[in-house]
């Protein structure tokens, strides 16, 4: 049982390293990931800011108009990918791949 568990093991350990050594996952920014390894990025990206934001105290935004800043920045700069409340991200901004979140 033990070999068993072991040999299969390193066999999962040498097809990921195979595909990893020739390249053989496209990781092209115009190609999007397979779901499984979509699935597995997204939780670790949700992971690791998780365990990052941890300890950070969340600011005071209702006050001397930072919500207003932050708005008018967001319409300046991240609207055209990602959209906002009543507004479609433009044509460039759905054109990207991966598609920028909502
Ligand atoms: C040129 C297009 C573009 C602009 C402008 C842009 N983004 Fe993005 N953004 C993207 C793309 C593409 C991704 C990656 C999406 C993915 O990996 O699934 C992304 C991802 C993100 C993510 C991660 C979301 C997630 O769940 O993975 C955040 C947060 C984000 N952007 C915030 C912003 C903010 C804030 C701004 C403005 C300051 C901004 N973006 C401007 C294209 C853009």
């Amino acid at each position: 049982m033990v070999i068993t568990l072991l040999v299969s093991a390193l066999l999962v350990a040498a097809a990921a390293l195979t595909v990893l050594v020739f390249g053989l996952y496209n990781v092209a920014g115009n190609r999007q990931h397979f779901q499984p390894v979509h699935s597995m990025l997204e939780y670790a990206m949700q992971q690791s800011v998780r365990a990052r934001a941890r300890d950070i105290a969340v600011p005071d935004v209702a006050s001397d108009g930072k919500v207003e800043r932050g708005a008018l920045c967001y319409q300046q700069k991240c609207v055209q990918c990602h959209g906002g409340p009543g507004v479609a991200a433009s044509d460039f901004g759905q054109s990207m791949q991966p598609i920028p979140g909502p």
